[in-house]
């Protein structure tokens, strides 16, 4: 018998039932305030998971109660969200997002999951891979943004990295691919409200990340709190035990999100704490977090013959079964036995600020003087850095840092102050974040006189997006539209450029920014470095290389607005009333997914496309040529769409397919080549099974998802 077996053959009802239980412990700076009976029931060998504990000290500390005290010796599996980095905060997912880069997605992952190893945890909770097409949605911060195919690329990068190569190596995590499914459609972007979407849309756009978390190896799986087309996520047997566990072969971890067995009460579809224990069972939910429903409720469904003992012996086998493939049983205390170099601290910072720097997105930047507004001359002397985010190091870390460290984030003032250490860099915060106070605006608009250009810092804050954190107006909060007014007609009126830069955990509805601001920059929340990495972008030092992973609407109304929808037989015409349009907003998204600029001038040669005639096994390479026309280097990222033309079922007006990058110095030429397997041409056809459709299809290239920047050559599939 092997190890697993063997325990198991040894485990008493109560302790099998401890290893599908996770419950949580406070913790403080100094170390955990663990509730009292759980450490009775480490001991007691009815506690086998743990969640947020902080620290090498009391992990291990709880570690030993488990290993040396309980009759069995089982070592607990502990876990700990870490979202964006541990100690050292990266930029939020949304933002990494734009960073269109799998080297970086997987390298912030595994030094997140170096420094979490190092203090003694074994699991996270993340990657977050719901699509989210609603910025109302305040958990649209923690994910990919509005494109499947890119979410998937994203998950196994975020896999690879949480996991690395061994789940047994020291630095290594159990990844948790979360919340599963179809999240971000909650309704009106309400959180933990329902979501109502067809199966078609479930299929193409929320699995595949899935999916991809899955063919990466992930080990843990998360299912969502809402309510999927009348079935609450913890209990979705079609989608747990016939997609996941059935379809996809996934044997990993099934973890419920906090308290969520016991909120199927509240949902509606279990009458007391047993059964919703049942339900959530027998859809293949292996462990309880926070519910106490299963140690609770599983002796009484089993007495009452609701479920066997071999349904509960399969969850208890893949949990004890993680614990042996992380290594817990070989040496519980490996995680955590040493502690990180301040070297290796320092290395993370300035990746933290290199990725920081490249996720900031470049909205707009308007011919100022004669040149474009960014970056600021060198001549820069005097500045006015304004606005209530100016000098917020505690906002820059945005939303869930979690265990981040605990002193701030760099501020833009600050960033600003020590890359220009011979400049007058005056601030004043004008009006608070959020309110109706708008007594520090003219003081803060006076800064204007006498200054080379103004910075202006504007947004939400941190707290703004995240969990429960959803905004049915998601503008610009308090009276800031009103600093931004004041400052921009002072500017203006003196002849000096304003550059806005925005924080938020979502894109935001500002048209009338994007239009007045001689420069526009989404910033999101870019982590520890974020002041340096901006003030590096401000300053020339880096050529900003971001885009969006989200279109920004012109209007709330216009939510979801995003590039992937489909056709309709009444596409907009300017001269035909009866097209598909508003009376009063454009149907454009104000910048449209994949939009960034850089500090280059990028000009796209004709498309090259081999061969013409694509079968089902091929190939196909796509070539363009891009010049740099501009004055400065920088990265360019090319987008691949496609879009096919004709087939039984509609197609999004654009798919995206892939993505590549090219640096060129000014004045110079060079040829980016993508490549396509003919296999990622298949579609699901009207019973929602893959094919490959012969017929024509486009293949479009450009900087964004915006239709008219776009390179197109049709090609056929035969
Ligand atoms: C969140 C999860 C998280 C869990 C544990 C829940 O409220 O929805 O994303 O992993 O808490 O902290």
């Amino acid at each position: 018998m092997n190890r697993v077996d063997t325990l198991m053959a040894r485990m008493t009802l109560p302790e099998k039932l401890g290893q599908l239980t996770m419950t949580a412990s406070g913790y403080t700076v100094t170390g955990p305030v663990i509730a009292g009976d759980s450490t009775q029931s480490i001991i007691d060998g009815t506690l086998g998971n743990l969640l947020n504990m902080v620290g090498a000290g009391p992990v291990h500390e709880m570690q030993k109660l488990a290993v040396e005290q309980s009759r069995l010796g089982i070592p607990l599996l502990i876990g700990l969200d870490i979202i964006h980095g541990h100690r050292t905060l990266f930029p939020i997912p949304l933002a990494e997002a734009g960073l269109f880069d799998e080297r970086l997605w997987e390298r912030t992952a595994r030094e997140a999951a170096r420094e979490g190893a190092a203090e003694g945890l074994a699991m996270t909770f993340a990657p977050m891979l719901d699509v989210s097409r609603d910025p109302r949605w305040g958990r649209t911060a923690e994910g990919p943004g509005e494109d499947p195919w890119l979410n998937g690329r994203i998950a196994a990068a975020k896999v690879r990295g949480f996991q690395g190569t061994d789940l047994s190596a020291a630095d290594a995590m159990a990844a948790c691919a979360k919340h599963f499914v179809a999240y971000g459609c909650v309704n009106a972007g309400r959180e933990y409200a329902e979501v109502d979407i067809s199966e078609r849309s479930l299929h193409e756009v929320h699995l595949p990340g899935f999916a991809a978390a899955i063919r990466a190896g992930v080990a843990t799986l998360m299912p969502a709190f809402h309510d999927l087309n009348g079935v609450p996520m913890t209990a979705h047997i079609p989608l747990m035990r016939d997609w996941l566990r059935g379809k996809m072969g996934f044997d990993g971890v099934i973890v419920s999100d906090y308290n969520a067995i016991a909120e199927l009460i509240k949902h509606g579809v279990a009458a007391d704490l047993t059964d919703a224990a049942v339900l959530a069972l027998k859809a293949g939910v292996d462990i309880d977090m926070m519910s106490d429903a299963y140690r609770k409720g599983l002796p009484v469904a089993l007495e009452q013959g609701r479920v066997t003992i071999e349904e509960i012996d399969a969850s208890v086998r893949r949990v004890l079964l993680l614990k042996e493939r992380l290594g817990l049983f070989d040496d519980p205390y490996r995680r955590g036995a040493k502690a990180e170099d301040a070297e290796i601290i320092s290395q993370r910072r300035a990746l933290s600020r290199e990725v920081a720097a490249k996720a900031l997105v470049l909205l707009t930047n308007k011919p100022a003087t004669g040149r474009d507004t960014l970056p600021l001359p060198a001549a820069t002397q005097r500045l006015a850095v304004i606005g209530p985010l100016a000098d917020a190091a505690t906002e820059m870390k945005g939303p869930w840092w979690g265990a981040g460290e605990h002193e701030p984030a760099v501020s833009v003032l600050a960033g600003l102050r020590e890359a220009l250490p011979g400049a007058t860099v005056h601030h004043a915060a004008g009006v608070a974040i959020d309110g109706a106070d708008e007594g520090g605006l003219a003081a803060a608009v006076a800064l204007c006189d006498g200054v080379d250009a103004v910075v202006l810092c504007l947004g939400e804050r941190a707290t703004m997006s995240g969990e429960a954190a959803s905004r049915a107006t998601p503008t610009l909060p308090g009276r800031q539209q009103a600093l931004a007014d004041a400052v921009i007609a002072r500017a203006r009126a003196l002849g000096i450029p304003v550059i806005a830069i925005l924080f938020s955990g979502r894109p935001l509805v500002v048209p009338e920014l994007a239009e007045r601001a001689d420069a526009l920059l989404a910033a999101w929340f870019l982590g520890r470095e974020a002041g340096h990495a901006i003030a590096d972008v401000l300053t020339g030092r880096v050529s900003p290389s971001g885009r969006t992973p989200m279109s920004w609407p012109r209007a709330t109304g216009q939510i979801p607005v995003f590039f992937g929808q489909r056709p309709t037989g009444r596409p907009i015409h300017a001269a035909d009333y009866y097209t598909s349009k508003y009376q009063d907003v454009d149907n454009t998204p104000l910048f449209a997914f994949g939009h960034g600029l850089t500090y280059g001038r990028m000009r796209y040669g004709a498309l090259q496309v081999e061969p013409q005639r694509l079968h089902a096994q091929g190939e196909l390479q796509v070539s363009v040529t891009l010049h740099n026309d501009g004055v400065h280097e920088a990265e360019e990222t090319a987008f691949l769409f496609v879009r096919r033309k004709v087939s039984r079922v509609t197609r999004p007006l654009l798919e995206l397919k892939g993505y590549g990058k090219l640096r060129l110095a000014p004045g110079e030429s060079g040829v980016l080549t993508l490549r396509l397997a003919a296999d990622e041409l298949r579609w699901l056809d009207e019973d929602l099974q893959p094919v490959f459709e012969t017929g024509e299809v486009e293949v479009c290239v450009g900087p964004s998802a915006e239709v008219t920047g776009l390179q197109r050559q049709t090609i056929e599939l035969s």
